[in-house]
């Protein structure tokens, strides 16, 4: 049985005060709970006054990047063992924002994902097909590509070292998410890749779906056998939506 997983990733927003200030309503709201589990993926500037809150409740704290080497000559990058040193135990990986924007290539997430699950941490790899690519019915080839990429080489610990997060591009901060069925389509393909390329537990690995969750489309959203949580952006940034998307989250299934 795979254990829902409601991952908030606040991207480029909140400068240390706000930070503190959604990770506080946020704890006091559902820090206690355990019936999925909850992660923040605040910027790095304010992984610590985060980390100050959540540390004694049931939050994990993420990252939004990493680095694949360990120490070094690296201007401006941050290695695993930094991030598992400012508390974080979990870290996004191939965002398509990172790929589009920072030109982020599958080579760069592989060593990525790779370097994280040895230190430790467990990547939240992200893939996801754009709107031209859906409409052209290129989505499973994209996805399998990224996957199959992404993964060369990667050895697990367990079907616990590393979450995939389905987030079609078409669908992230437009108000348009993908239908259930849309999505689970894709997450029955994710999981069946996964599958093959880690022997016989992509059963037991967690796929999310991110893309305009929002707490008005959440039971919907997870109603599919193969969506284990979720992705969530903007609806993150306010501790009353993220908290209704994670109570929402432990009424289903
Ligand atoms: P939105 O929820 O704002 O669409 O963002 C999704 C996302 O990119 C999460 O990583």
């Amino acid at each position: 049985m795979r254990k829902r997983l409601i991952v908030g990733n606040w991207k480029m927003n909140m400068l240390r005060k706000e930070a503190y200030e959604l990770a506080r309503g946020i704890a006091e709201l559902v820090g206690d709970v355990s019936y999925v589990d909850i992660v923040v993926a605040p910027p790095y500037t304010s992984l610590d006054v985060v980390y100050g809150v959540i540390s004694n409740t049931n939050i994990g704290l993420c990252a939004q990047n990493v680095f694949w080497e360990e120490a070094g000559a690296f201007t401006g990058e941050i290695s695993p063992y930094m991030l598992i040193d400012a508390g974080c135990k979990w870290v996004i990986v191939g965002h398509s924002e990172r790929r589009a924007v920072l030109g982020e290539t599958d080579e760069m997430v592989k060593r990525k994902v790779a370097a994280s699950i040895k230190a430790g941490l467990i990547p939240i790899l992200c893939v996801g097909e754009t709107l031209e690519q859906r409409e052209s019915g290129k989505t499973m080839e994209v996805v399998r590509g990224q996957l199959e990429r992404g993964l060369d080489g990667v050895e697990l610990f367990s079907s616990d070292s590393i979450v995939i997060a389905y987030e079609p591009v078409w669908a992230i901060g437009t108000g348009r998410s993908a239908t259930p069925y849309e999505a689970e389509e894709v997450h029955l393909f994710i999981r069946n890749v996964l599958d093959r390329v880690f022997e016989g537990i992509g059963d037991k690995i967690r796929v999310l779906y991110g893309g305009s969750v929002t707490p008005e489309n959440i039971e919907d959203i997870l109603s599919p056998p193969n969506i284990d949580g979720v992705l969530v952006g903007g609806a993150s940034l306010k501790a009353e939506s993220f908290a209704r998307i994670v109570r929402l989250a432990g009424r289903i299934g």
